[in-house]
This record gives C-alpha cells, structure tokens and sequence, in this order.
C-alpha cells in the first residue's frame, strides 16, 4: 500500500499492450498516477503486441482510452503530451524468444539513457496459455532475474481449476522467486475494501463484537448489471463460481473474518488471511446442494430495455450449462466464527449493480420494551457499501420523536465521497493502487500461491457437482432479477434474507 516515497525508476512492460485492459484500465491507471504525482521522473511503459503500428499510432490509441475512461476524465493536452513520451510500442511475438532480445534491447537503451538500472515490470495481460511462453522466454534471457527489482504481474484467471493453479505456480516459482510474483486481484484495490482493515483494526469499538457471541451472519453480495458483454467465449469456460467468488468474493470474506494481525507487514496480513481460507469448513459432493445454488439468466427487461438471455449472447453455447449466478453458504472452523454462515452471493444481470457486505448482529438478549412500543424492532446491522454507493450505514434503534414511547430503526452513515471535498472522481482506481503498489514493491494485496491454491481448494466440491450434475433448470432466473428462487431458499432455511442496498 501507498507510502509517500515515489517508486525507483521504474520500466514497466506491459505483455497484450494492445488490448482491451491496457486501454481501459492499465494506462489511465499510470496516468493518473502520473497526474497526481506518484510516479518516478524517470518511468517508461512499454507495450507488446503482434499488430504493426508504431509509437505515435499506440499513444494515440490510448489517448482514445484515457478520453473514454480515465476517472479524471479528458487528459488536458500539457499534461498529456508530457505523459505520452514514456509510452512506447514493441512489435513482438509471445512465443518468439527473438522478440525477448529486442525487448532487452529497449530496456537496455532506456536504462543508459536514464543511466540506472531501473526496477522492471511485466504486466502479463494476456490469455492464461501465453503465461507459460512469456515464462519461459523471460527466463531464458535473464531480463528479469534481479530478485529485488523485477517483478512480474499477473492477471486472473489464476489457473481453472486446483490443479492447473498448482502447474501455473510451479511454472512462475520455477522462474522467479514468490517475491518477484505478483497476482492480481483487483478487488483488493478497491478503496472501500482496503477501508474494511481501516474500520476493523484502527476502531476499538466494534473488535469486542465481531465474533459469534454477537453476530448471527454476514453477506458479501456483489451484484452486476452488466451480461457477459462481449467475453462469452472466455466466461463459458468459466461461470460465476469461477470468475467471481474463487478469488473476489473469497478475499472479501478474508478482510471480514481475519484475525487482527500483530503488524501492517504483507506477510503478516496475507497469513492472517489464508487461516480463513484455512478455516473454511469443506463439505461432502453430497452436500453441496445444501450449500450453494446456481443460476443463468434468461431474457429479461434492464431499466425499462429488453436484454437476451445469456444463451442468445455472443460466444456463448445455446445449450450452455454456465452459470452466471452463484450463491454459496459458508462456515468457519475457528473459535470466532463457529456456526456463524457467511453468505456469498454473485450475479450478472441482476436488478442493479451493487456491491456490499452486511454484518447482521444478533437480537438483543432481553426486550425490556412491552411489545407495543417495539413492533419495529431489528437487530443492528452494519452494511458496507463497496460499489458504486461507497459508504458504511449502522442501523440501530431509536425512540420515535413524540410524547409516545415507540422504536424505531434509525441509521448511522459514513459516505466516503461526501467525506471532505473528496469526490468519487478523485479516490485512486483500484489499478492504481494496485500497480502502485506492485512498482513499490509491496505485496500485501496481492494473493500468494498459497491462498490461491487454498481458496481453489474451497470451492472445488462445488465445481466438480456442478460440472458433472449440469442444471437442467437453465436459465431460471430473467435478466433484471435478483438471482434465482432457490437462493432465497438456501438462506430462508436459517430464517435469513438478502439483504438489499439501503436507497441514498
Ligand atoms: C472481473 C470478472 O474479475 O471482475 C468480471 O472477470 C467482472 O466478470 C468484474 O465483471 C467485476 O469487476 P468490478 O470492478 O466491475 O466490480
């Protein structure tokens, strides 16, 4: 995480520079860094790719890129024009070792220039089967073998399953050393995910409480608006399950249930976070319909607009057994959290896009009120509120203004944007951070092999039941929906509800 030193000079290569996350997400994050003064005077990004364009043509293009999608918006031309004279362009063929020279050569011309031996960054954007390639060939050309100052980043999907995760550590780990590898998952970027270890460990107000003794259950919901949109062929292979709570929605959960740890250390942070995973009760093949329930959507209606069912969708099977929803109902094996559930819920075309986790407290112990003047009354809550609403909402109970005594809910609200003059706009992306981060070398967000093999682990009776049980009830929920009926279901049994994103 961020510390006010500026990086080392810093060469950032970025492996599928041409494409799609380059453009939206990548480069605005190095120009608002750059914009806001977090980047080393000498920094140069590279980018890698098969087409035949050159340096101008690729600025260009991720001009196009930052107009579109960089949070401070339309870069003004004085800062652009500084900024584009780090970006350059390198015609390259993953699977070619020659195009490792050339890119040695770049490199090394940079680093005269600059007269330093700069820290080197490779962003490895690309599909998972080019990994192994780029490995070997970084590898064979020592260009990134300084333990200290080469780092490689690499982009989920981290493996599809327990197995092939392992091959891809032991690929990477025979390369590089654990320190040099970091995998991203941009999740734990986010602001108001990194503000859960603010709110959890700098308050001693709610530490005492944040265990079995007094909450009844949690839910991490994160809901999307958006389809698959134009990535049917990779979410296919896929599914929910896959793409989101293997690796978002586990990581959520860690920052909830981890113990406090003894220092702010990345290692010390990730250990504290892997004895939840560790902790994840595992249940029989048997019991998964018990715990989990899948979901595809059907066509349906979005904010008044007719959307396709997923199997209308481009890329994908019309028979598809994917699943684009998934709900799973978690238990911890620890003194804190024994028989507490931990809901995880994860859709695509549901109702509206809406990120959040919800503590729900247990009733009070004795109701001193008579029963007319508590008809109203809820256990406390305390919902965290990720994305896009940002802020953190206590529901707790008041007397009713009036010469009666009656309760009523009322609510306590901490909004990050309207915090201090601080808007939406100016809190950093989650890339930004992120590459930040990996720049400073600090890997605290970051997954380590281990808690990716762990969390692969977790889920694995549900895959394999899913996969060899496909659905026969697909699509059983309508675009614009909260999910499926039967996840009502899995958490109506414990007497719980989905709890839904409080209005502004
Ligand atoms: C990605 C998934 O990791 O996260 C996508 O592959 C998903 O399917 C995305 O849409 C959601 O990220 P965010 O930041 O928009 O919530």
């Amino acid at each position: 995480m961020k510390s006010i030193n500026k990086a080392a000079p810093t060469i950032a290569v970025i492996f599928g520079g041409t494409g799609d996350l380059a453009k939206r997400k990548l480069v605005p994050a190095f120009y608002n860094l750059f914009l806001d003064g977090w980047l080393p005077e000498q920094f140069a990004l590279i980018g890698l790719g098969r087409s035949d364009t050159d340096d101008l043509n690729y600025q260009l293009d991720l001009r196009e890129g930052l107009d579109e999608f960089s949070r401070s918006g339309k870069p003004a031309e004085a800062s652009w024009e500084k900024f584009r004279y780090s970006l350059s362009y390198l015609r390259s063929n993953i699977n070619e070792q020659a195009s490792y020279h050339d890119l040695a050569e770049r490199i090394a011309a940079i680093e005269d220039a600059w007269g330093t031996r700069a820290n080197r960054l490779f962003y490895l954007s690309v599909a998972p089967k080019f990994i192994e390639p780029i490995t070997v060939n970084l590898g064979a050309v020592g260009i990134a073998s300084d333990t200290e100052r080469d780092r490689i980043v690499v982009e989920k999907p981290f493996g599809n399953n327990l197995e092939s995760a392992k091959e891809l550590n032991v690929l990477l780990t025979s390369t590089f050393q654990e320190c040099q590898i970091y995998r991203i998952d941009h999740y734990l970027g986010k602001e108001t995910v990194q503000n859960i270890l603010a709110f959890r460990f700098a308050n001693a107000l709610f530490e005492p409480l944040w265990n079995r003794n007094y909450i009844d259950y949690v839910q991490i919901t994160v809901a999307e608006e958006v389809g698959v949109e134009d990535r049917g062929g990779y979410y296919e292979g896929s599914g929910a399950l896959r793409d989101m709570i293997q690796n978002h929605l586990l990581q959520l959960m860690c920052m909830v249930a981890m113990e406090p740890p003894v220092t702010f250390e990345a290692e010390e942070i990730r250990n504290r976070k892997v004895d939840v995973l560790h902790a994840v009760q595992r249940f029989s093949k048997e019991d998964v319909a018990k715990f989990a329930v899948r979901g595809q959507y059907g066509p349906g209606w979005m904010k008044g607009n007719q959307v396709p069912g997923y199997r209308e969708e481009e890329g994908v099977d019309p028979r598809s057994k994917t699943e684009t929803y998934a709900a799973v109902k978690f238990l911890l094996d620890n003194w804190r959290w024994q028989g507490v559930p931990f809901y995880l819920r994860t859709g695509k075309r549901m109702q509206e896009k809406s990120s959040s986790i919800t503590i729900q407290f247990r009733p009070v112990p004795h109701l001193t009120f008579p029963s007319q003047m508590s008809e109203n009354i809820m256990p406390n809550r305390l919902i965290i509120n990720l994305q896009p609403q940002m802020d953190i909402r206590l529901r707790f109970m008041a007397k009713k203004t009036g010469l009666d005594m009656a309760l009523t809910p009322a609510e306590m609200v901490f909004d990050f944007n309207g915090r201090s003059t601080q808007s939406q706009t100016q809190s950093p992306e989650a890339y930004e951070t992120l590459l930040l981060d990996a720049m400073e070398g600090d890997a605290t967000l970051f997954m380590r092999s281990d808690q990716v093999e762990v969390a692969w682990d977790v889920i694995t009776p549900i895959l394999e039941t899913w996969e060899s049980r496909p659905s026969l009830e697909f699509p059983n929920y309508a675009a614009g929906m909260w999910g499926p009926e039967n996840a009502e279901a899995l958490i109506a049994r414990e007497g719980h509800t989905w709890s839904v994103t409080l209005p502004h």
